[in-house]
């Protein structure tokens, strides 16, 4: 057992001893987690609405719950409020600029579906064609987390949708997975136990 009196002290270089920590040093060290690339769909009325997420999370599996977290600045806040349902498109390699659209405002497109090709889940939320896989939920719970609200979404159906390879997002860039050879099959054991 180490004793934790011993342990040296980690030096933060990016902080300013006594300050707070900075956002900026927050984003950049959480650029360091690689994560997937999903687009987060709803539905109201005949509003349709999409936003690029990375903070999508499966909490539960009794019940199936999964969260994401949504900026209350964006409009996409609002319309999860309102709808109570949304689905979280898993995007393939071939999606960056799917990414890209649900990402960014431009006079070019807006975050409804308008030529993006799609279908509708149970829920009424729009799954973007060619995405790997999606998730289909109703909202259960809507969770204060700072400028976010942490939406934990009860999923309804889910399905596997395209064997292409993912999107993956580290240090602000795009890119794709990569096995490697040292135990590319512990995820498959994780999954097992
Ligand atoms: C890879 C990536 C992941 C993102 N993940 C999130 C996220 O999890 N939650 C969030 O609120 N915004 C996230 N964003 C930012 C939103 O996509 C962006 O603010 C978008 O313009 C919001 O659109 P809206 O105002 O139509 O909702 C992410 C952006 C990128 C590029």
């Amino acid at each position: 057992m180490p004793d934790p009196e011993s342990a040296a002290t980690l030096d933060h270089p990016e902080a300013i001893k006594g300050a707070p920590l900075s956002g900026e040093v927050f984003r950049r060290t959480m650029g360091r987690f690689v994560t997937g690339v999903t687009v987060v769909t709803t539905r109201f009325g005949d509003e349709l609405h999409g936003m690029t997420a990375n903070s999508v999370t499966s909490v539960s599996l009794d019940p199936l719950l999964v969260l994401v977290c949504v900026d209350k600045k964006a409009d996409t806040h609002d319309m999860l409020m309102k709808a109570g349902v949304f689905a979280v498109n898993i995007l393939g390699r071939h999606q960056g600029e799917v990414s890209v659209r649900f990402a960014r405002r431009s006079e070019e497109w807006s975050h409804d579906m308008e030529g993006m090709p799609h279908h509708f889940a149970v829920t009424g939320a729009p799954i973007i064609d060619g995405c790997l896989a999606y998730l289909d939920c109703r909202t259960v719970i809507e969770h204060h987390g700072g400028d976010h609200t942490i939406f934990i979404g009860e999923v309804v159906g889910a399905g596997e949708t395209s064997d292409a390879d993912p999107l993956v997002f580290y240090r602000g860039r795009y890119g794709g997975f990569t096995d490697s050879p040292a135990d590319s099959t512990a995820g498959d054991r994780r999954a097992a136990e």
